[in-house]
């Protein structure tokens, strides 16, 4: 079978769009959720739910088999070396305030550099500027080129001794930008920083190996990968993590607790404080089950025919410009318009029934760089068809007689 009816067949598997004439072209906000996904949350609820770690009783022992056989699931997923470097978050946000507040929190000093880059979303930003307030610590930024791709001289002027730490996106969710994250690894680890990958717009679009990436720290969500919203991954080495202080405290955490003082959890649960999103660590397992019981090289040669269909229409659309058209791409195309803001084009879409992201999805650094109000968006995922390319390419073509 092709990659095209191979999606094809896929699409019958997410209720929201399967019958419907929506197109649906905001995947890297969030993706839909196929029935087995939404099943499994169904059963754990119906059938299994219970607290976790927690009890004595037999539903509770079902529920923590399930949960930490998810958390597996992820170790295996992303092959992390032991599930115990698998800690659950509400989302990437979360995982990467885990690592500034506990990480940096404790390893930074005044005159440390954080190495991030223009092109960050505001969620690898914002948590280094809190905690560089706290410490001392002084961010820098890696420039980037006039196509939106990640400057490497720059990065390679700005990476030094001071550096302790490198933030950077895996892919960009403004413009599907594929970063060189090997290159920057190898070079950190030359100067003694560790690496954090926002890996949002990665997980759900190609096979991440964290060990042959050596990233010291990897961030996701499950949103964004066909999961429920509110559970989200950080990897992270266990030899950081048994050097890193716990950052939220309460129950779960601890080992033991006086009023003076308490004892910590082992890993991964010294940084798992309260009840954890237990409905959604079996969805995002759901969602692992539901991409690997599929071709994924198969899903991937059809999001980049997507790619190249919507690229090159849009194009061919005078007075368009795709923003970050470079080679190294996820299915993800921003483009604006000349003589018409990207609000008013996402509405025009909208009124033909296309649904895009519009604005500066959340790195209005990245915009302020590229001199842009902000961009449309599409961004595809495996269920999108050809055709829908085709009528986006068609609706924008007539947004355009409005400009
Ligand atoms: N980070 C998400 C996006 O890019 C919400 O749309």
């Amino acid at each position: 079978m092709g990659a095209v009816e191979h999606c094809m067949k896929l699409r019958k598997h997410f209720p929201l769009i399967r019958d419907s004439d929506q197109i649906y072209l905001d995947s890297a906000a969030t993706t839909q959720k196929p029935v087995q996904v939404l099943d499994a949350v169904r059963d754990y609820y119906n059938a299994h739910n219970a607290n976790v770690h927690r009890a004595a009783h037999a539903l509770s022992e079902d529920a923590t088999n399930r949960f930490e056989n998810a958390r597996n699931a992820v170790a295996g997923f992303i092959n992390a070396g032991s599930s115990s470097e698998i800690i659950w978050t509400r989302g990437t946000t979360e995982a990467i305030n885990l690592v500034a507040n506990s990480y940096a929190g404790s390893h930074l000093k005044a005159g440390d550099e954080i190495l991030i880059t223009h092109m960050e979303h505001h969620s690898n930003i914002v948590p280094w500027q809190l905690i560089a307030q706290r410490t001392g610590a002084i961010i820098k930024a890696v420039k980037v080129h006039k196509n939106a791709s990640l400057d490497m001289d720059d990065f390679y002027r700005k990476l030094g001794k001071r550096t302790k730490l490198v933030a950077l996106v895996h892919i960009s969710n403004a413009t599907g930008i594929i970063n060189p994250v090997e290159e920057v690894i190898a070079a950190a680890h030359r100067t003694g920083a560790v690496v954090l990958l926002d890996g949002a717009q990665a997980v759900a679009h190609q096979a991440v190996d964290v060990q042959a990436l050596d990233c010291d720290f990897y961030a996701f969500s499950g949103h964004k990968m066909y999961a429920p919203t509110g559970i989200g991954v950080l990897y992270a080495k266990s030899a950081l993590l048994e050097n890193m202080p716990p950052w939220q405290g309460g129950g779960e955490m601890i080992e033991s607790v006086s009023i003076e003082k308490s004892s910590y959890n082992i890993l991964p649960y010294k940084f798992e404080a309260g009840t954890p999103n237990i409905g959604g660590a079996i969805g995002i397992s759901a969602a692992i089950d539901f991409l690997q019981q599929h071709d994924r090289s198969a899903i991937a040669d059809h999001e980049q025919q997507l790619l190249k269909l919507c690229t090159s229409g849009l194009k061919q659309i005078e007075g368009v410009h795709v923003i970050g058209d470079v080679e190294n791409k996820t299915s993800i195309v921003s483009f604006v318009m000349d003589g018409l803001h990207p609000q008013d084009i996402g509405t025009l879409l909208d009124q033909q029934g296309i649904a895009v992201r519009t604005g500066h999805h959340c790195a209005q650094p990245l915009m302020h760089k590229l001199g842009l109000p902000g961009t449309v968006r599409a961004s595809m995922a495996l269920y999108n068809s050809r055709a829908e390319i085709e009528n986006l390419i068609e609706a924008t073509q007539k947004v355009r007689s409005f400009a």
